[in-house]
């Protein structure tokens, strides 16, 4: 079994986050969103993985390497320009060879992890299988149809929805896929899309097996997206996820989960309610807040901030008195207010911004 981890794309969704770099490398609980689906194909045993790039792809190289921290034989395959999810798969068609693989989103994140994909596989030997779960607006996703346990049709952004259930972005497929794309035409978009050729399977016989996930799952295209998957990761996060490496002062009140890195340091008259985790070498200065369901990165400097449900990136400064809530902070972003910080504000702000109130 192998894995596919498709980190290229358009990122169109985010652009009113202007930030530099691949969206796949955006924080969410002081993670790259794509390192969470690279440690799930790990839990479940997958060794060799190949990550698919778009043209901004060098901080992705960087950090996740030959994939070793991970447990994992990583290799790169750079797709270029986006052109569907099944083009993706063709790009990786020598990677693939003969051997059945998982396919993931790499903006995706999937609570429950793939080894239940890996587990249907082996017990049911279908040709292929498709996560899904029932979603709020499904003209925006690929659609499934059932009926008598069968899937009847599959339809991607239907403008009128025959059901509510949403292929999520994780799929295992046999070798059989590779056949079907092999001659599919580029879609009204110009994409040579996956879920034609599930279809397509389906027609042509091929067992596909939805599988509805338990847990939650967040496909992160959109900023909102991003604060939302932060706050669920946060709040389901294991105890031994929340370290303390950095100092908390004796005048500092901290209640709930709290994650703090090295040289970190949170001052005298902090008040700071967990779930929450700060970074490396922050500082916390007095009369600041941080409120649960917030992630602040490495090198943070917050004085006299009140911070709740929020993303800060690296590097970023905020001198108060400023209250901030449902706020993604780009990196290196500077704030400063002379305002008596009594209205809460809620910020999208790209790398670089600087504000003054
Ligand atoms: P999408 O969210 O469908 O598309 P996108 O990333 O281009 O973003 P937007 O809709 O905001 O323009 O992509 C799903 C995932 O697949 C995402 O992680 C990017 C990746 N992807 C590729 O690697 N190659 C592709 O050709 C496409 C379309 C997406």
């Amino acid at each position: 079994m192998k894995g596919l981890i498709l980190a290229g794309g358009h990122g169109t969704r985010l652009r009113p986050l202007t930030f530099t770099g691949n969206k796949h490398m955006l924080p969410i609980a002081n993670q790259p969103i794509l390192f969470y689906g690279l440690k799930q194909f790990a839990r479940a045993g997958i060794r060799d993985v190949a990550v698919i790039l778009g043209p901004i792809h060098e901080e992705i190289r960087e950090s996740v390497g030959d994939g070793s921290a991970f447990g994992l034989r990583v290799q790169y395959i750079t797709q270029g320009e986006p052109k569907g999810l099944a083009h993706a798969v063709l790009c990786a068609r020598e990677f693939l060879g003969e051997d059945s693989f998982v396919m993931y989103l790499g903006d995706n994140l999937l609570q429950e992890g793939v080894e239940q994909f890996l587990e249907i596989a082996r017990t049911q030997r279908p040709d292929a299988v498709v996560g899904v779960t029932a979603v709020d607006r499904p003209s925006q996703f690929g659609i499934v149809e059932m009926a008598g346990g069968r899937i009847v049709s599959i339809e991607e952004k239907p403008a009128t929805p025959k059901s509510r259930l949403a292929l999520i972005g994780v799929y295992l497929f046999t070798p059989k896929i590779h056949e079907i794309i092999a001659h599919l035409a580029p879609s009204a978009r110009g994409e040579l899309e996956i879920t034609e050729a599930i279809w397509k399977l389906v027609e042509g016989g091929g067992r596909v097996v939805p599988h509805p996930v338990t847990g939650w799952w967040k496909d992160t295209g959109r900023p909102e997206d991003l604060l939302e998957a932060n706050e669920l990761v946060l709040r389901t996060m294991p105890p031994d996820g929340f370290v303390r490496l950095g100092s908390v002062a004796r005048g500092a009140a901290v209640t709930g989960p709290l994650g703090l890195g090295p040289g970190s340091v949170v001052e005298e008259t902090v008040e700071i309610t967990g779930p929450v985790v700060i970074g490396s070498g922050v500082r916390v200065g007095p009369g600041s807040r941080i409120g649960p369901g917030t992630a602040i990165g490495n090198g943070v400097t917050l004085l006299n901030a009140q911070v709740r449900r929020s993303i800060v990136m690296d590097g970023s400064q905020l001198e108060g008195p400023i209250r901030i809530a449902n706020s993604l902070i780009g990196r290196n972003v500077r704030i400063s207010s002379r305002h008596d910080g009594a209205n809460e504000l809620e910020l999208t702000l790209g790398d670089s911004a600087s504000l003054k109130l």
